[in-house]
C-alpha cells in the first residue's frame, strides 16, 4: 500500500455472469481438429460459454454481474462514484463503459473503459485503490467483462479452444487504514513482445482519389502459444515474489492463489515455481475456460458464493496476457 495513502480499500462485495449457452470440448471437435482428451490434457478446460445471439454483448453481461454484486449488499446504484470496465472486447470503440452506467442507472458515476486483455481486471482492480486511497472517490465498481468469442479465429484450432464468454463485478469503497484489504501490488509491461498475442488493427487504402488515407478494421485473435506460456510461467511467479516481498509476506502465509485463468498447465507450474501446494489454487477454468478479463472475478464470486474463502485469508491474485502485461495484487479477505 502507497506509504502516503489517507484511505484504505475494502471490498463489499462480488458479482458474475455468464452466457447460458454452452460449448463443449466435443462440440469444438466438429469445428477444428482436435478432441476432448486433447484439450483437457493440456488445457484443463472442459466447456466454455459463448454468447449467442446477434443483439448481445459485453454489455448485458457486464450489467448482470454488476446487479447481482449491488444487490448482495442492497446497494443502490446512485452511491457508485466511479465505474471501472476492464474489457477488450468493447461494443463500441469510444468506451462501452457509458452504457453501463446507463443501463445500471448509476447516473452519479464517471465510467470508463481500462484496456489491458487478461491483465486488465488487476490493473482495475490497482487503478481503483488509488481513487480510493486518495480520497477522490468513496465506492467504485470494478467490472472485468470479456466475450472473445466475437473475436477468435474459428479455423485456429491452437487458440479457440481456450477462450469463453463471462463477467465479474467487485464494488470497492475507502475505509480507515486499518481495515485496508489491497496491501500492495506488483505491475509490469513488456510491449516488445505484444505480437505473440494479438487483436491487431489492419488497414486498406480508400479508394477514394482525393483521400490519401489508410482506413482499418480489427481481424481476429492471433496467439502464439507456446511463448505465452514459457512468459507466465517465468514471470508470474517472480511478480508474485516481489509483491509479496515489498509487504514482508511469505509465501506460506498465502491461503489462496487466485491467477488468470489461462491454462491449468499454467496455473499448476506457477504454484509449484513458489512452493505453494496446488490445493490452494481457485479454479474454475474446466467450466468457463479462459475469460480474459473476467476470469479472476469470475472465480473470486464464485469461491466467495461456495463459502471457500475465510475472514483474514489471504489471496494472491496474478493477471497476466496480452500487452505484454503482468501483475499481482495481495488482498487480505474481511467478511
Ligand atoms: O490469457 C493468455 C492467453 N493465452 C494463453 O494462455 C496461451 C498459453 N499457452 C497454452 O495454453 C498452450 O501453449 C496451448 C494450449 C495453446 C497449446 O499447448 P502446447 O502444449 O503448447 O501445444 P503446442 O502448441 O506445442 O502444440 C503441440 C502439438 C502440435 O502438433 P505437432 O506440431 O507436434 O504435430 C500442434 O499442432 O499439438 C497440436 N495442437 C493441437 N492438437 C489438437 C495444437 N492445438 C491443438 C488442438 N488439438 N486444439
Amino acid at each position: 500500500m502507497n506509504l502516503l495513502a489517507m484511505q484504505g480499500t475494502k471490498i463489499l462485495a462480488t458479482g458474475s455472469a455468464v452466457p447460458d449457452s454452452t460449448l463443449s470440448n466435443n462440440q469444438i471437435s466438429k469445428i477444428v481438429q482436435t478432441s476432448d482428451e486433447w484439450i483437457v490434457t493440456r488445457t484443463g478446460i472442459k466447456e466454455r460459454r459463448l454468447l449467442i445471439g446477434n443483439n448481445k454483448s459485453v454489455i448485458d453481461l457486464a450489467t448482470e454481474a454488476s446487479l447481482q454484486a449491488l444487490s448482495k449488499i442492497s446497494m443502490d446504484a446512485l452511491e457508485i462514484d466511479l465505474i471501472i470496465l476492464a474489457t477488450s472486447s468493447p461494443n463500441d470503440l469510444f468506451g462501452s463503459a457509458s452504457q453501463v452506467q446507463a443501463k445500471l442507472k448509476a447516473l452519479n458515476a464517471v465510467a470508463f473503459d481500462l484496456t489491458a486483455a487478461c491483465s486488465g481486471f488487476v490493473l482495475s482492480i490497482v487503478t481503483a485503490s488509488q481513487f480510493l486511497q486518495n480520497g477522490s472517490y468513496k465506492t467504485i465498481l470494478v467490472i472485468g467483462a470479456d466475450v472473445l468469442s466475437k473475436w477468435i479465429n474459428w479455423s485456429d484450432r491452437g487458440s479457440c479452444i481456450l477462450f469463453g464468454d463471462g463477467a465479474g463485478a467487485i464494488i470497492l469503497q475507502s475505509c480507515s487504514i486499518k481495515d485496508n484489504q489491497i496491501l500492495g501490488f506488483q505491475l509490469n509491461t513488456n510491449g516488445k513482445y505484444h505480437e505473440h498475442l494479438s487483436l491487431s488493427y489492419k488497414e486498406y487504402k480508400n479508394p477514394h482519389p482525393l483521400l490519401n488515407l489508410y482506413q482499418g478494421y480489427f481481424d481476429s485473435i492471433t496467439m502464439n502459444g507456446k511463448e505465452i506460456y514459457k512468459f507466465a510461467v517465468s514471470q508470474v511467479p517472480l511478480s508474485i515474489l516481489k509483491c509479496l516481498d515489498s509487504l514482508n509476506i511469505t509465501v506460506d502465509e498465502i491461503d489462496w492463489l487466485l491467477l488468470h485463468q489461462a491454462n491449468k498447465r499454467i496455473l499448476t507450474a506457477v504454484a509449484e515455481k513458489l512452493s505453494v501446494s496446488t490445493d490452494k489454487i481457485l479454479m474454475n477454468l474446466n467450466k468457463y475456460g479462459n475469460t480474459s478479463a473476467a476470469s479472476i472475478p469470475l472465480v473470486l464470486d464464485e469461491s466467495v458464493t461456495y463459502g471457500k474463502i475465510s475472514k483474514n485469508d489471504i489471496i494472491v491474485i496474478s493477471g497476466f496476457g496480452a500487452g505484454l502485461t503482468w501483475g499481482t495484487v495481495v488482498i487480505k479477505w474481511k467478511y
